[in-house]
């Protein structure tokens, strides 16, 4: 009997099935311990932005911790690697003079993107605008927060009473949020949550126009419109993120992943000056809120390492072209019998969705299609839907998509 509790597993089925073990990376690729090679069609948990075994990182994490490995930021403590990666992330952000608060993952930046709006309420005075807004097959981490924000259903139950006040949208439906804010009042919403293009939930690219109108429903009602880009964030759909390239102008982003490409985990908040406002001005006090490694100064040296490998390689424009192209290469999968669809052509992103009627019949047919394509050299998963995740690291090439393309085929004829 192994030790170690996998995330997210049916363990009992880890046990009889055994684990694979990833031993290495390089590029788009990595090895198992039997030295087997796999592209790893989601860049892990759709964070490895720049590919694996970058020695620029590991060098700039291993001089920080020879340097100082970490120390609290608590109060008015802070150090260069934190303040600067927040310069850094302040200066792409989409809206100009953001502020930037620092986490260690997406789930810390949405449980602190929940609080900071609500408290941001309470201090302009309209303590009653709590009530958050989420949409289905949302996607929003795992803390109690994020659980209370499910809009994967399946990911929120059995845990009693979640975080209170919050209401759920389709998650196609401009009318609809504005019913809900209408429903309740206005004056009793804090925020409304929103991935660009959904991601964990099945990837769903926003439908033509939804952002735009959302956006604009929250400006008028005067609800927090947070962007989740902890998925879009740092180049995956094509730019530094979604809200710059469809010009949403977020109250406030919650981001992770990409920001170290996960070589260290760390995740921010990253919010409009009109929202800090209330908590930077003389006599606000100090915000009770904050975690024991956020702004941890390796991790932001990681962080720092990583945004100069993305800009210098230009990763957010080079997706921009990849997302064309993955959309080409994946499309002709639908044609199987197997295939529902496939959803691409907005970034390096996309899912392969199995026929649902297939997986009625078979509810083990996700579980096969995966194992297939890890006969064939594809390392992936099935999300919520029964579609396979597709979300590579941005500096897949042609030979590596040709390498995806086939490998999913390939394993998509084996069932
Ligand atoms: C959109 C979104 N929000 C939040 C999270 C939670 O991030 P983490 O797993 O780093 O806590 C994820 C994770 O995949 C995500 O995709």
């Amino acid at each position: 009997m192994g030790r170690f509790w996998h995330s997210f597993a049916d363990m009992a089925a880890v046990e009889s099935g055994g684990e694979l073990v990833v031993d290495r990376g390089e590029g788009v690729h990595v090895w198992d311990e039997q030295g087997r090679r796999y592209l790893d069609a989601t860049a892990s948990l759709w964070y490895c932005n720049v590919g694996y075994g970058r020695e620029e990182i590991a060098d700039a994490v291993a001089e920080q911790v020879r340097r100082l490995a970490a120390y609290s930021t608590f109060g008015d403590i802070a150090n260069r690697p934190a303040i600067e990666l927040a310069e850094r992330v302040s200066a792409l952000a989409p809206v100009p003079e953001s502020k930037v608060f620092l986490t260690s993952g997406g789930s810390d930046s949405i449980d602190t993107a929940t609080k900071m709006a609500r408290r941001y309420w309470q201090l302009v005075g309209h303590p009653d605008r709590t009530l958050l807004i989420t949409r289905e097959r949302a996607y929003h981490g795992m803390h109690i927060a994020g659980t209370s924000l499910a809009g994967i259903e399946a990911n929120a139950v059995g845990y009693g009473t979640l975080v209170g006040d919050v209401a759920k949208v389709a998650w196609d439906s401009p009318s609809e949020l504005r019913e809900a804010i209408s429903f309740a009042g206005p004056d009793r919403v804090a925020a409304f949550f929103c991935e660009p293009v959904l991601g964990a939930g099945g990837v769903f690219a926003p439908p033509d126009g939804y952002l735009a109108e959302v956006r604009a429903i929250c400006r008028e009602t005067g609800v927090l419109f947070v962007a989740d880009e902890v998925i879009t964030g740092f180049g995956r759909v094509g730019d530094w993120f979604a809200s710059s390239r469809w010009d949403l102008e977020p109250d406030l982003i919650t981001c992770a992943k990409g920001i170290t490409s996960g070589y260290l985990p760390m995740g921010a908040v990253i919010a409009a000056p009109w929202v800090a406002e209330p908590f930077w001005q003389p006599g606000a006090g100090l915000w009770r809120h904050g975690y024991t490694y956020a702004g941890h100064a390796t991790v932001a040296a990681a962080g720092l390492a990583n945004l100069d490998i993305m800009e210098r390689e230009s990763l957010p424009e080079h997706a921009l072209d990849l997302e064309g192209a993955l959309a080409q290469a994946l499309s002709p999968l639908a044609d199987h019998p197997a295939v529902e669809e496939v959803r691409a052509g907005t970034g390096v992103l996309a899912a392969v969705q199995l026929d649902a009627s297939a997986i009625a019949e078979d509810p083990r047919l996700p579980g096969r299609a995966v194992s297939a394509c890890r006969s064939n050299g594809i390392l992936t998963r099935a999300l919520a839907t029964g579609g396979l995740q597709v979300s590579p690291a941005l500096v897949l090439d042609a030979p590596g998509l040709e390498e995806l393309r086939s490998g999913i085929a390939a394993a998509l004829d084996a069932l």
